[in-house]
């Protein structure tokens, strides 16, 4: 697949006006993302667990205008007009205007709203910029029908791709539950242009898999993406980090055929550990775990010790902690997170979420 093939034949139906919902997830990469070519390309190649319940709902209405000379569109959250949001979705719209050439024929109006708190430090950005890409795909399929209606894999492909020219992550949240973004050697069908799904063996330990996210700090976030990703132009460690990000993925394909959580535990802490080691290491440098986000990783780590119990973490490009443990588990881990890991979270809050199996339409 290249680029050329989202670019689709002229559409086929005139359609005045209708409205779409689409819900879909976030997620939380196993293998990171850190570092970006142009056009939303990625350095290296990623593997995420998309999540269940955290999730952004959109509505996209839209009616034909006469002028289509430039884009038109208002964004809602929660009922609230966000004129702020808007330039991130001109920019949005400008990318993927050559493969959905409608845009400009339409006015737009964006309803979303999360179900996760907006300010809790978690991303909507791979949630939001799927469930808009989604939503632009169904508008799509409007057009098109009565010619040749697109085809399921064909219509997750492109919204994966556009998606991904929305917010990189974002192109693994259509599908689950584990989904691979970049070219790898390993992975058939692998792809920088778009997500899949992870086409191999998974044995059941990784089934079912818990992720309570801690929210150890819910300010807005430190560093942007965007900055965070150009942190790694010209950083002294980018070609190696890049090679080793290759390498986990590797590794993983072994990990999740066998089942071996230990080894599992050790890969997502080591490419948490190495994402934040990015950071302190360019040039601005910048520590974005917050004394409480130590504390709860030594907690994790003692009571692994004592109790050979499956726990492990992860971290975003911020101070909230992500805790993953196999279902079997879950009885004995939300103990130990209630009773001693709740008291490092801002304002005692955390979210239980597992893993899920992607985006949906809404009736
Ligand atoms: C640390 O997808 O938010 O969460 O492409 O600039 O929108 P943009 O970046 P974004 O970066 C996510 C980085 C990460 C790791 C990951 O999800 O793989």
């Amino acid at each position: 697949m290249t680029e050329q093939q989202f670019i689709p034949p002229p559409y086929s139906k005139f359609v005045d006006s209708g409205s779409v919902t689409w819900q879909s997830p976030s997620n939380i990469a196993l293998v990171k993302y850190w570092g970006k070519k142009h056009h939303q390309l990625p350095e290296n190649p990623s593997i995420s667990f998309t999540l269940n319940h955290c999730k952004t709902i959109t509505t996209l209405t839209y009616s034909k205008k006469a002028d289509p000379s430039a884009f038109d569109f208002e964004v809602f959250l929660d009922g609230e007009k966000k004129d702020d949001f808007k330039s991130k979705i001109k920019t949005f719209f400008e990318r993927v205007e050559p493969y959905l050439p409608f845009l400009k024929h339409y006015h737009f109006k964006i309803e979303t709203r999360n179900t996760f708190p907006h300010s809790s430090g978690i991303a909507s950005s791979a949630s939001g910029m799927s469930a808009l890409a989604l939503c632009l795909m169904s508008v799509e399929n409007e057009l098109s029908a009565g010619t040749s209606t697109v085809e399921t894999s064909f219509f997750n492909q492109k919204a994966s791709f556009l998606a991904r020219l929305g917010s990189g992550s974002a192109c693994r949240s259509i599908e689950g539950d584990l989904v691979v973004w970049g070219k790898h050697q390993q992975i058939e069908g692998s792809s920088d242009l778009y997500g899949v799904k992870y086409p191999y063996n998974i044995h059941p330990n990784f089934k079912q898999y818990q992720d309570t996210i801690l929210l150890v700090d819910k300010g807005e976030k430190q560093v942007s993406s965007t900055v965070g990703h150009n942190l790694m132009h010209n950083h002294p460690f980018a070609a190696k980090r890049f090679e080793q990000a290759h390498q986990n993925l590797e590794v993983l394909i072994t990990i999740l055929e066998s089942g071996d959580i230990k080894s599992f535990i050790q890969l997502i802490e080591s490419e948490a550990l190495t994402l934040h080691a990015m950071m302190m290491t360019s040039l601005p440098f910048f520590i974005l775990m917050k004394p409480n986000t130590l504390e709860v990783i030594n907690r994790i780590w003692k009571f692994r010790a004592e109790t050979n119990a499956n726990i492990g973490f992860t971290l975003d490009a911020g101070a909230n902690v992500h805790v993953l443990y196999p279902k079997a588990e879950a009885d004995q881990i939300m103990d130990f997170i209630k009773n001693e890991l709740v008291g490092f979270c801002q304002g005692g809050q955390y979210i239980c979420d597992e893993i899920g199996f992607g985006a949906s339409r809404v009736s």
